[in-house]
C-alpha cells in the first residue's frame, strides 16, 4: 500500500482515483457500510425511486477542470433547480426575486420600482451596526420580507431565536430583481444520470483501489487503524479533525438533519422536487420529492407512487452525523489550535469537510482534493 485514505466521500475518492491512476496502490476506508460519503443515493426498494440518503443533493460547478474530471465518470442530465416556500399557505418562488415581491404585496412592481421598495425597507436598519441576524436580516431585506420568508425558517435550522444569532451568520440576502428563479448560477448543473452512487462506484473502480467498509480507522481492533499506520504509510485523512486528535481542544459544533422518509399512495405529492416551509407553526424546514429530480425517468418510476422526505434541523451530538459547521468564535479558535496540530502530523493530509471544518459542496471537494492531489501528493 502507498497510500491510505480515510473517508470514502468525494474528497477521499478523488485523491484515491488520481493516485491510482498514477500507479500508487491505494486503501480506502470508511466506517460507514457505503462508499460516497454523504453524496450516497439508493433506490427506494417499493418504487426504485433514487433516495438521497444524507438529504438532497444537486450538482452545479463552473470550474471547468471540475466538470471535465466529472464527466469522465457520469454524464449529467439537464435538471435545473429550483425551490419554492410555503409562507402562511401560500407558495413563493425563491430565492427572493420579483415574482417572490409581486406576489407577497400584490403589486406589479418593474424591477425599478422592486428595488426602490426594497431599499426604503431595509433603511430600518444599517447592516454595519447590527446587533443581531434579525437587525441585519432587517437592514438587507426590510423588516416584511425578512418576517416572511427568513425569520422563522431561520429559527427552525438554528433552533434559535434570529434576535439571539450572530450578525455575521448571514452576508446578504440576494435578491433578484427579475423573474429568473433557476437557484444556482453556475455554468453547469445537472444530476447524475445514472445516480450518485453509480458515478462514485466508477472513481473507485480500479485494479489499484482496495475499498474496506465499516471499517474505522480509531478502531484499534482494525488493522488499519491510526496507531498502526500514521508515520508508516502517507494518509489522507477526511474524517472529523476534532476526532482525530482525541478532541484535545475541545469539540467543533456542527448542525445535524433529521430526515422522515414516506411512501405515498399518489402520482405526484407537491408538483416539484423542494419545497420549503417558511413559519414557525411547521417543524421541519422542507419537503423533498425525488421523482422530481428526474423527470427522464418517468417511465421507469412508478405513476402512482411518490417518496417524500421531510427535513428537521437540529444541532449536533457527539453521536449525531456532522452537516453543518455552526462556526461560533470558539469553533473558529478551536480550529485554529487544530490546524497547528495537524500541520505538525508527518505525512497526513486533512481534507474535505470533516477534516477541515468547512462546509463544502461537491465540486468544492472535488476541486480542493485535485489540488491537494497536484500540489502535496503527485
Ligand atoms: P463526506 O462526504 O462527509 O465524506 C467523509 C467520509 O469519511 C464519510 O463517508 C465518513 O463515513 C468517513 N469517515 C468519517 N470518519 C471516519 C473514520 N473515523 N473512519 C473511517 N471513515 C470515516 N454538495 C453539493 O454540491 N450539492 C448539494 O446539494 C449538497 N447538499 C448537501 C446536503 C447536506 C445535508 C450535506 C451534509 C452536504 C451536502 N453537500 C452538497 C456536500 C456533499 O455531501 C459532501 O459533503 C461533499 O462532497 C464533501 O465530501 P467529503 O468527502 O469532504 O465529505
Ligand atoms: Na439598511
Amino acid at each position: 500500500m502507498d497510500l491510505l485514505v480515510v473517508g470514502s466521500g468525494f474528497f477521499g475518492l478523488t485523491v484515491a482515483e488520481r493516485a491510482a491512476a498514477a500507479g500508487r496502490r491505494v486503501t480506502v476506508i470508511d466506517r460507514r457500510h457505503h462508499i460516497g460519503g454523504n453524496a450516497y443515493s439508493e433506490d427506494e426498494p417499493v418504487t426504485g425511486i433514487e433516495v438521497h440518503r444524507y438529504g438532497a443533493h444537486l450538482f452545479h460547478t463552473s470550474n471547468p477542470t471540475v466538470w471535465e474530471y466529472a464527466n469522465r465518470f457520469t454524464t449529467f442530465t439537464d435538471y435545473v433547480h429550483r425551490v419554492y416556500t410555503n409562507h402562511d399557505g401560500v407558495v413563493f418562488p425563491l430565492p427572493i426575486n420579483l415574482g417572490t415581491i409581486n406576489q407577497f404585496f400584490r403589486a406589479a412592481h418593474g424591477p425599478a420600482a422592486a428595488r426602490a421598495l426594497v431599499h426604503e425597507l431595509a433603511g430600518e436598519f444599517d447592516a454595519k451596526d447590527a446587533a443581531n441576524l434579525e437587525e441585519k436580516g432587517i437592514a438587507l431585506i426590510g423588516r416584511p420580507l425578512y418576517e416572511a420568508f427568513i425569520r422563522d425558517y431561520t429559527a427552525k435550522q438554528w433552533q434559535t431565536d434570529p434576535k439571539d444569532l450572530p450578525a455575521e451568520i448571514i452576508s446578504r440576502l440576494p435578491v433578484r430583481y427579475t423573474y429568473d428563479n433557476r437557484y444556482f448560477n453556475d455554468t453547469w448543473e445537472g444530476l447524475p444520470t445514472d445516480g450518485y452512487t453509480a458515478w462514485i462506484e466508477r472513481m473507485a473502480d480500479h485494479p489499484n483501489i482496495e475499498v474496506r467498509l465499516d471499517t474505522d480507522f480509531f478502531d484499534e481492533a482494525q488493522p488499519l487503524n491510526k496507531r498502526a499506520t500514521v508515520g508508516q504509510v502517507p494518509i489522507v485523512y477526511t474524517g472529523p479533525v476534532d476526532r482525530y486528535f482525541d478532541y484535545i481542544e475541545g469539540a467543533l459544533s456542527w448542525r445535524t438533519l433529521d430526515f422522515e422518509q414516506e411512501v405515498l399512495e399518489t402520482a405526484d405529492f407537491q408538483g416539484t422536487s423542494v419545497m420549503n416551509y417558511a413559519d414557525a407553526d411547521v417543524p421541519y424546514t422542507r419537503i423533498h420529492e425525488f421523482k422530481h429530480f428526474h423527470p427522464e425517468r418517468a417511465d421507469r418510476y412508478p405513476a402512482d407512487k411518490t417518496v417524500i422526505m421531510r427535513e428537521f434541523s437540529r444541532f449536533a451530538t457527539r453521536d449525531d452525523e456532522p452537516y453543518y459547521p455552526v462556526n461560533t468564535p470558539d469553533d473558529r479558535a478551536r480550529l485554529l489550535a487544530y490546524r497547528d496540530l495537524a500541520a505538525g502530523e508527518a505525512d497526513v493530509h486533512f481534507g474535505g469537510r470533516l477534516g477541515t471544518y468547512q462546509y463544502l459542496d461537491m465540486h468544492m471537494a472535488i476541486g480542493s482534493a485535485l489540488s491537494m492531489w497536484n500540489n502535496q501528493l503527485a
